[in-house]
């Protein structure tokens, strides 16, 4: 037990409605049953149940930090519970994302994305918790490097003394196993040429240079890489705070309002630009997306979530939308083409093993 409070965001895909494009209401329903006893008898201080297309996403506060063996046998109880109700209705895909049959501790690794960070609460906390559908982990390295490194996004980089200094950015290397800090702004190039490659090197955390504290979370699972073989991209979920020696809230948000290309989209094997939206309007659907981000802002009051705020439920963000469909249309007139589909290493669903094993003995050499 610490004075610390942790967030702990902990997401899965446990059965879509219809299809992969939303979530049933019972399933929120069921994981608030779930959780509502924990917060009675005191192992959690608050949570919020929400969901981004078909994934469901817990959000919890406690005082247990992060990687705590309780809070994740919590959610992977309440997953699981979430699961049965996903069955019983027939929903698509139950349990899809719930690797493991037994739980060991961890939800990593598991299936489940989880962003979790433990710091001190400020007199005011303001928090921004992002979530998306239909992409993977690195579809926060663009936001993120112009959240805490572009000062043509986040003015407080130039004009504000608490921010002058500039942030640290995690990077981790999905593939090896590996990590890497970047100080910016003295070493932002290096860091670019890494996070540019958003499908390997993915922005795990970022911390304030002056004071070493947490200024922002990712999920960067990728479940293709922990299962082997495709079981969904892994939607993930990023955690922001704001104000003060962070960005503000609106310089948080600001990235946002450029629709960015990201990995994803229908079967995972397409490239669509990232969709700010409500909740409510959270329902990819068009060749199933395109992808998109949600984002709810909370105030925190020792512990409790105060809130939420559906972030990009407001006419700004209209625009964007706007250049997203019109970015998706041009981009889905290359049907099966790239850079439409993705490259041949990259797509999470392929033919081409079987078929070049029917037609490997037609291929012919070329005499120069
Ligand atoms: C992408 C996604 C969907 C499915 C597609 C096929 O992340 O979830 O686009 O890949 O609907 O789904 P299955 O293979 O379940 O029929
Ligand atoms: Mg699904
Ligand atoms: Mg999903």
């Amino acid at each position: 037990m610490t004075d610390k409070v942790t967030l702990s965001v902990i997401k899965a895909d446990v059965g879509g409605y219809v299809g992969h494009s939303s979530m049933h209401e019972d399933l929120m329903k069921e994981a608030e049953e779930r959780l509502e006893p924990a917060k009675r008898d005191g192992m959690l201080i608050d949570f919020h149940v929400s969901r981004v297309g078909d994934d469901l996403e817990l959000i919890m506060t406690h005082r247990k930090g992060v990687d705590n063996t309780e809070i994740h046998q919590l959610a992977w109880k309440t997953l699981e519970c979430c699961t049965g109700v996903a069955k019983k209705l027939k929903l698509y895909g139950a349990g899809q994302d719930l690797l493991g049959d037994a739980f060991s501790g961890n939800v990593k690794g598991m299936g489940p994305g989880v962003a979790e960070m433990e710091f001190v609460e400020r007199e005011s906390e303001p928090i921004l918790v992002f979530m998306a559908d239909k992409t993977s982990s690195g579809a926060w390295n663009m936001p993120l490097v112009k959240m805490f490194a572009d000062p043509f996004t986040t003015i407080g980089l130039v004009i504000s003394p608490a921010m002058h200094d500039g942030f640290r950015f995690e990077v981790q290397d999905v593939l090896e196993h590996k990590r890497i800090y970047f100080d910016c702004p003295d070493e932002f190039y290096d860091l670019l040429v890494f996070v540019g490659a958003c499908a390997r090197y993915m922005i795990r955390a970022v911390y304030h240079r002056g004071t070493d504290e947490i200024a922002a979370v990712s999920s960067t699972q990728r479940l293709s890489v922990i299962a082997g073989r495709y079981v969904g991209k892994d939607d993930p979920v990023l955690i922001v705070r704001c104000q003060g020696n962070f960005p503000a809230v609106g310089e948080a948000l600001e990235p946002f309002a450029f629709p960015h290309m990201v990995e994803g989209w229908m079967r995972g094997s397409h490239h669509g630009p990232l969709m700010p939206v409500s909740v409510e309007q959270s329902n990819p659907s068009r060749f199933d997306g395109p992808p998109r981000v949600v984002c709810l802002g909370f105030q925190l009051c020792n512990g409790s979530l105060v809130g939420p705020r559906d972030m990009f439920d407001d006419p700004s963000f209209d625009e964007t939308r706007r250049q997203a469909n019109l970015a998706g249309e041009y981009l889905r007139r290359h049907g099966p083409f790239e850079p439409h589909r993705l490259p041949l290493g990259e797509m999470e669903y392929t033919t081409m093993p079987g078929i070049m094993e029917r037609v490997a003995d037609r291929f012919e050499e070329l005499a120069d």
